[in-house]
């Protein structure tokens, strides 16, 4: 009897690895294009990278998008830094765009905010992340 429920078991292991393995591929989280990568490393790792990132925010390549996607802000709970339903109201395309409802600064902090051109380049890539991590 303990010996048919074991073997059960380990039947339904061995059925159930390819299905998880399917499951954890349906919402794949892509890799960061290069020229999002580019933007960050030159506009914002200063301050959100390393041991203590300011705002708690890592940018780091290995926290992005994983680590942020639909992660509500710590600065204006009501968004989420990447919001992958409405990605227009991403909190960090807000930041970038000095949003009304933005708490603290706009950024990157106290330099020059990017071009509309390079905002525009960071709001296609939270714009193709739809549905992604979900
Ligand atoms: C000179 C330092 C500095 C740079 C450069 C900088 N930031 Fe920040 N960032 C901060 C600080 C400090 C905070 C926390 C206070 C605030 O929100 O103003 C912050 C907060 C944030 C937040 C809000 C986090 C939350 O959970 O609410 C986002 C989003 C953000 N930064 C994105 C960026 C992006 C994207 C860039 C690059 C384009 C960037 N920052 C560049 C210093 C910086």
């Amino acid at each position: 009897m303990v010996q048919r429920r074991l073997r059960f078991f380990v039947a339904a292991l061995v059925l159930m690895a390819p299905i998880s393995f399917v499951l954890a591929q349906t919402s794949p989280v892509s890799a960061v294009p290069e020229p999002v990568q580019k933007l960050i490393k030159d506009h914002c790792l200063g301050c959100h990278g390393g041991k203590s990132p300011s705002g708690h925010l890592s940018l780091e390549p290995d926290q992005i998008p994983a680590g942020i996607l639909n992660r509500p802000s710590r600065g204006n709970s009501a968004f989420k830094l990447i919001d992958t339903a409405e990605p227009d109201k991403s909190y960090i395309l807000m930041k970038l765009r000095g949003a009304d409802e933005i708490k603290g600064g706009r950024m990157p902090k106290m330099r020059k905010a990017l071009k509309a051109a390079e905002i525009q380049t960071i709001a296609d890539w939270i714009k193709s992340l739809a549905g992604q991590g979900t």
